[in-house]
Formats: structure tokens, sequence, C-alpha cells
């Protein structure tokens, strides 16, 4: 029997394109909070003997995690023969060293409360920086899907004379592979953290790139400054008005409304559902996860 795909995150747009290109069958299951906030979660799909796999992205960690783990843990005592995640946006990634004395290294201590929940994974280009290898946080069988073809081709249809721009080091990784595979030129630029909400970004000679559209390429908008400040400094180098393009659409607190308002268009993979989402994951999903099961 095919396996059940149980939907958690809300994002029915990808539980839907993977059921059509996997050979997934809908689990069902009903979740919501208590008016005290603990989680309720009930599976109503018959999953003895079967495999399960539940798609969730964990954009809203805290609140994602306890339903996430009842589920699965719920799975596996009604007799689900395997239980698998799709997590296509893994959070706590960025945590991924004791910055300053005492803090918790939370990529750490994150995979390890979620890990022993789950037989595999598969998520989407995870925030990998100064840990290299996924397995060292998640040992468990797992495929990460880059959605770099994926982004290469939306700007090749839709962008006539790209410049595509990582607004740090960190990005170099995203945008190196995206202009590799749309043959397009970029740079990469430098980005001091100042705080949770402030950043300073330095351009390089970039006058030379006029007449170009400026791509910001970066795997995760959160609050939105980064990409903020990168255009802001664009802007004052006389270049057009930016396209942003991101994996992952987190969209903490008023980013959205921030982006809009500074004029740039931000697009989106459907790896967190969103009014952003341009580019869809599925098909590199489905075949993720079918090798996984292979
Ligand atoms: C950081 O290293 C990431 O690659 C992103 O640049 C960052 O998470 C974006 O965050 P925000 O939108 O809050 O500036």
């Amino acid at each position: 029997m095919n396996p059940l795909l149980f939907c958690l995150d809300g994002n029915l747009a990808l539980h839907a394109g993977l059921i059509t290109r996997a050979r997934f069958q809908s689990g069902e299951c009903e979740f919501r909070q208590f008016p005290d906030e603990e989680s309720y979660v009930r599976v109503l799909s018959d999953v003895q003997g079967r495999d399960a796999v539940v798609l969730c992205s964990l954009h809203r960690p805290n609140s994602l995690f306890i339903p996430l783990c009842f589920l699965a843990q719920t799975l596996r005592e009604l007799g689900a023969r395997s239980v698998g995640l799709v997590a296509p946006y893994l959070a706590y990634m960025r945590q991924d060293q004791r910055f300053h004395p005492g803090e918790a290294v939370s990529a750490r201590l994150f995979a390890a409360l979620l890990a022993p929940h789950t037989d595999w994974l598969v998520t989407v280009d995870p925030h990998l920086h100064r840990i290299h290898d996924l397995g060292t946080l998640y040992p468990v069988p797992h495929r990460v899907v880059h959605a770099a073809p994926a982004l290469a081709r939306w700007i090749s249809s839709e962008i006539a004379l790209p410049l595509l721009i990582g607004p740090d080091s960190e990005s170099e990784q995203w945008v190196a592979h995206v202009a590799r595979l749309a043959k397009a030129p970029f740079v990469v630029l430098q980005k001091v953290r100042l705080g949770d909400r402030e950043v300073s970004v330095s351009v390089p000679d970039i006058e030379r790139w006029h007449g170009h559209t400026p791509v910001l390429i970066d795997d995760i908008i959160s609050t939105g400054h980064t990409l903020l400040e990168t255009a802001g400094h664009l802007r004052q180098a006389g270049l057009c008005p930016p396209v942003a393009l991101a994996v992952h659409g987190v969209y903490a607190e008023d980013a959205q409304r921030a982006l809009q308002a500074a004029g740039i268009r931000a697009f989106t993979t459907n790896s967190i559902p969103h009014a952003s989402n341009a580019i869809d994951l599925s098909a590199l999903l489905a075949q993720a996860i079918e090798a996984l099961a292979a």
C-alpha cells in the first residue's frame, strides 16, 4: 500500500503537489490548540502496518514542534511501520555555534529533540554554514533538496538581464549555484549583523552592472532586514529596483509590509506557504522522497 502523507503545517498546495507526483495517499489528522495553548492531535486514518510521512515545515518551530512530536509518536503507537518527516524548512539551523559565552547551540539541541521522532528526513537547503553535514545533527537517513535548479529556471524565464546578488558570505553557496545554472553573473556583498533586526551591508564596485536587474538571492527571508539593507545600497549605487528570490519565506514580524514599502518584489519557493510563493518544489521533493524510500 502507498504511504500516507499527513500535512501538519497547513501547506495544502505542497501536500497536493506531492500526492500528485509521488505514490502517496492523503493521511487525515486533526490538530488544534486548547485555549491554554496545549496541543490536541488526533490521527483519523488507519495507519496499522502502513508507512507514514509527515509534511511539516518548521517556520513556527516553537508552536509546531510539540504537535509534530505528538503526531509522530501517535502514528507509531497506532502501528505505523515507519514515520518519515518532510520538513522543507528546517528551523534552528543558524545558531550553529556558541557565538557568546553561555549561549545554547540550538541547531544541535533542536536536532537532538527532533531526530528521535523520525525514521528519515527530507529537507530543502538547510542553513548549513559552520556545520557542513546534516547527518552530524540528524543521524537518520536523509536527503537535502537543493532549490537552485528551480530558482535558476525561474530567473531564466522571468528576468531578461539579471545580476545575481548574494547579500553576505553565507549566501555565497546558494547564489553561486543558482548563477552557474542560470548562466548569469553574480556578486557577493559583505554583511555585518549588528543585532536581531539590524545589519549593515557593504557593496563592492557595483556601478559597472548598470542596465542589469539585480536579483537578490538568499536562503531565508526572516525579518527582511538583510534584503532591505542590501536593496538600499543598490539603490544608492544607481541600480534598478531589485527583485528578491529566497528559498524559505519565513516572513517574521512585519517583513512583508516592509519589503513592499521599500519596493522590493520578493518571490519564494513553496517550502513555506506564503503569498510570495512562485516556485514549486513538489517535483524535486518527490524525487528525493522516492530516492530515500528506494
Ligand atoms: C543568514 O545567515 C541567512 O542566510 C539570511 O540572510 C538571514 O536569515 C535573513 O534574515 P533577515 O531576513 O532577518 O535579515
